[in-house]
């Protein structure tokens, strides 16, 4: 079933690339994070060539919830116990600049795109002290936040932290009037990054700056971003007949709800479980496709389901979004990736951030979110329990491959692929690729479908 967002949303159809060109910027992805890049730098003077291998915003910008918040769960603690209050207060005021820029953006350009400011809330039913925590923290840092023990959830709750002005819009329209300001080719698949040269299935772009906004980089080395990264999915339901909410919600007990009022409809998220995990060996009572859809017969009885979709998201060893430059090898190449569930208000970051990068200005921010800072003992714990996935792939992939068409080897880098029969798709483990149950390719990093047996192959 496909989201809320692509029915009745028009995004006009561009040409591929016409064949090779020069250009001072070639951007990969077309969704928010490469369009607004290419926004911001065309304001620049900069010209920015766009590269999308399908649809403008085909990827994950139509399967968001598409909340705009500086609210990205119980983070601010974290990152001033991890990274001090100096960094901690640019990864607010990045993400809280934000959310002005979306309003300031749909406003002058008159974008009808139902930009709401409201307030977010963190919930728990169990306790409340890490969300007092989390509210002090916040407000230490210029949010306007606050504890509070009372909301319009149907459900006691134990207590709430409230940010206020934060925000929500249709992420389609918006992306379809955006789109119009930059120089986009659909249909134009990379194959291959050499050093300046971007090749596509069509020719190739010439660049002295080449920006990864696809989601997940799909070049192994430099960078290495298989290894600092895991994908996970989460599920979302959208309810006809359940009423509506001024704010937006998320839970932070495990098996935590998300919610947000769209239009007539309630949109209720939940269920996150990383990539690739068998539904069997899943564990906790949210980590199912039907939960939230479960669930929302026992808040809203009667309700009607009237849309469902999924998400897949990127997650960073210590939760920071990598956004800057690729790797030092490659000072002339940019990345945006690891948005977590946040990606609205992390790809408007991307696209402030990037711009000052390619035109030498200054960007206070660009510290906390580079992809070449120093990780703490718990990201290298992280990166432990990631490669334990991947070994743990790889060496299945030893055994013999079962008597299916498709050989179920990642094509990436040829862990054993599980087979997720809730959402009828080979899932990988070790980094999060999806093949649909024909072995076409889904979502990256890995760039090619599935093989095939040859006929008379076991
Ligand atoms: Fe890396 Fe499958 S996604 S091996």
């Amino acid at each position: 079933m496909e989201s809320v967002w692509v029915k009745g949303s028009e995004i006009r159809k561009r040409d591929p690339l016409p064949g090779d060109m020069e250009a001072p910027v070639v951007v990969i992805g077309a969704g928010i994070a490469g369009i607004l890049t290419a926004y911001y730098l065309k304001k620049e003077g900069v010209r920015a060539v766009v590269l999308e291998a399908d649809r403008i915003g085909s990827g994950q910008t139509k399967n968001t919830t598409a909340k705009i918040t500086s609210q990205h769960n119980l983070i601010y603690c974290r990152l001033i116990r991890t990274f001090g209050s100096r960094m901690a207060a640019h990864y607010a005021e990045a993400n809280e600049a934000a959310i002005g820029q979306y309003e300031r953006l749909i406003r002058e350009k008159g974008i009808d795109c139902g930009f709401v400011r409201c307030p977010a809330y963190l919930y728990s039913r169990t306790g409340t002290a890490l969300l007092e925590q989390e509210a002090a923290a916040a407000e230490s840092l210029g949010i306007r936040a606050s504890f509070e023990t009372d909301c319009e959830l149907p459900f006691p709750v134990a207590g709430v932290t409230m940010f206020a002005r934060q925000a929500r819009f249709h992420p389609l329209k918006f992306l379809a009037e955006m789109a119009e300001e930059v120089e986009v080719y659909e249909q134009s698949k990379v194959l291959k990054v050499d050093d300046r040269k971007v090749e596509t299935d069509r020719g190739t772009v010439t660049a002295k700056h080449v920006v990864f906004a696809s989601h997940y980089p799909f070049i192994n080395v430099p960078g290495y971003y298989f290894a600092r990264m895991h994908q996970e999915r989460s599920y979302v339901t959208a309810l006809e007949g359940a009423g509506s909410l001024e704010g937006m919600y998320l839970g932070t007990d495990p098996g935590g709800l998300s919610f947000r009022s769209c239009g007539d409809l309630l949109l209720l998220g939940g269920g996150s479980h990383r990539t690739g995990v068998n539904p069997a060996d899943r564990t906790g009572e949210g980590c199912k496709y039907g939960m939230p859809r479960n669930r929302s017969q026992e808040m809203y009885p009667g309700c009607r389901e009237v849309y469902r979709w999924s998400a897949q998201d990127c997650l960073t060893l210590d939760g920071v979004p990598y956004i800057g430059r690729f790797s030092g090898r490659k000072p002339y190449w940019y990345v945006a990736t690891g948005f977590g569930k946040w990606g609205m208000t992390s790809s408007m970051v991307s696209a402030h951030i990037l711009t000052a990068l390619i035109t030498g200005r200054e960007c206070q921010e660009a510290d906390i979110f580079s992809p070449n800072r120093h990780f703490t003992a718990q990201a290298a714990k992280e990166l432990l329990v990631h490669g334990a996935y991947t070994v743990k792939g790889l060496s299945k992939h030893l055994l013999p491959s079962g008597k299916g068409r498709i050989i179920p080897n990642c094509p990436h880098m040829g862990c054993r692929l599980e087979w997720n029969p809730e959402e009828e798709s080979y899932d990988c483990p070790c980094h999060g690729s999806r093949f649909d149950k024909e072995g076409r390719l889904i979502d990256g990093p890995a760039q090619t479908d599935c093989k095939k047996r040859k006929e008379n192959e076991n």
